[in-house]
């Protein structure tokens, strides 16, 4: 009997990672999981999508929460026996929140940056032979972004490992807690530090897999998907959220050869190190 090939997003029930869950339900060749937070939302996104004809399956995850991470790894690994695409999408942004600078970070990097290391900590070992990782940056997640040339080195290191740079997001938390985040180098925005950590985690995982003695053949790419209308963006943003899922649905679906690159909204590779983001719309 062929296995069904199987696909997981997460924060599915609304925006981006929503469009993602819809244009998979219609190119990908498998089951679809919508996972999100909240039943009530979850099973809502999931009724709206079978309305089209759809048919998403639904299942609660929480990306910060560990015991829900491991209830939805097993129910996937003993229901499917793997996965073949992980979209990475769930995300905040804290930024103008009227909370402390120090809560922000912790709050910004644990939702961003965490969520994806152990989201991905969790379900890498279950990952198929030549599954697809897809991690939901952002054009804030690009290195130049980073405003110190010394700070913007930590994340250029060859020797920077998955702890290295874990220590390195903590760091970054303990700074904004002390309020040296700006004499650090660090810039002003959470957002920004937790994408460049999503991104500088995507390269570091994409080496890790191509080391492992498996060889599973794995591709982990990130994505900027395009200043989107959608709630994070209090709907300023200028693309719908098919065109901000478009990257993500390319990447999932195969037939690229693209390994740890850093995926633009049009499908275009763009140089995570290079000096400039080309426009994010
Ligand atoms: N919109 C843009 O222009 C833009 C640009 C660059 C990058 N991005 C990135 O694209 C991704 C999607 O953004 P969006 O604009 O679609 O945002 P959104 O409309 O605010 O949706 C975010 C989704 O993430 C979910 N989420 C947040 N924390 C979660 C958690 N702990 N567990 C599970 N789900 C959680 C939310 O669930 P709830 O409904 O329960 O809150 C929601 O489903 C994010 O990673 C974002 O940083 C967006």
């Amino acid at each position: 009997m062929e296995v069904k090939k199987v696909a997981v997003v997460t924060g599915g029930n609304k925006g981006i990672g929503f469009a993602i869950v819809k244009g998979l339900c219609e190119k990908f060749n498998g089951n679809v999981y919508l996972t999100a937070r909240s039943i009530t939302n979850g099973n809502n996104a999931v009724i709206k999508l079978k309305q089209l004809g759809l048919n998403p399956i639904f299942h609660q995850l929480d990306v910060c929460d560990e015991n829900s991470i491991n209830t939805f790894r097993d129910y996937i690994k003993y229901t499917e026996g793997g996965v073949d695409v992980l979209i990475n999408n769930a995300g905040i942004y804290a930024d103008k929140l009227e909370i402390p600078i120090g809560d922000q970070a912790e709050k910004t990097i644990n939702e961003n940056y965490y969520s994806i290391l152990n989201v991905c900590n969790a379900l890498f070992p279950i990952l198929r032979s030549n599954a697809q990782v897809i991690n939901l940056s952002s054009s804030a997640g690009h290195l130049a972004r980073i405003p110190s040339i010394n700070m913007q080195a930590k994340f250029r290191d060859p020797l920077l490992t998955v702890d290295k740079l874990s220590r390195c997001m903590n760091e970054y938390v303990e700074d904004c807690k002390n309020n040296r985040y700006i004499e650090k180098g660090w810039g002003s925005s959470p957002y920004v530090v937790s994408k460049v950590g999503v991104s500088a985690l995507s390269i570091l995982q994409q080496n890790e897999l191509d080391k492992e003695t498996e060889k599973r053949n794995i591709f982990v790419n990130f994505v900027h998907p395009g200043y989107v209308d959608t709630d994070m963006t209090n709907h300023q943003g200028v693309m719908t959220i098919e065109e901000g899922a478009q990257s993500s649905i390319y990447l999932a679906l195969g037939n690229h050869g693209l390994r740890g690159q850093y995926v633009w909204f049009n499908c275009k590779v763009v140089d995570w190190y290079g000096p400039t983001t080309p426009p994010k719309a």
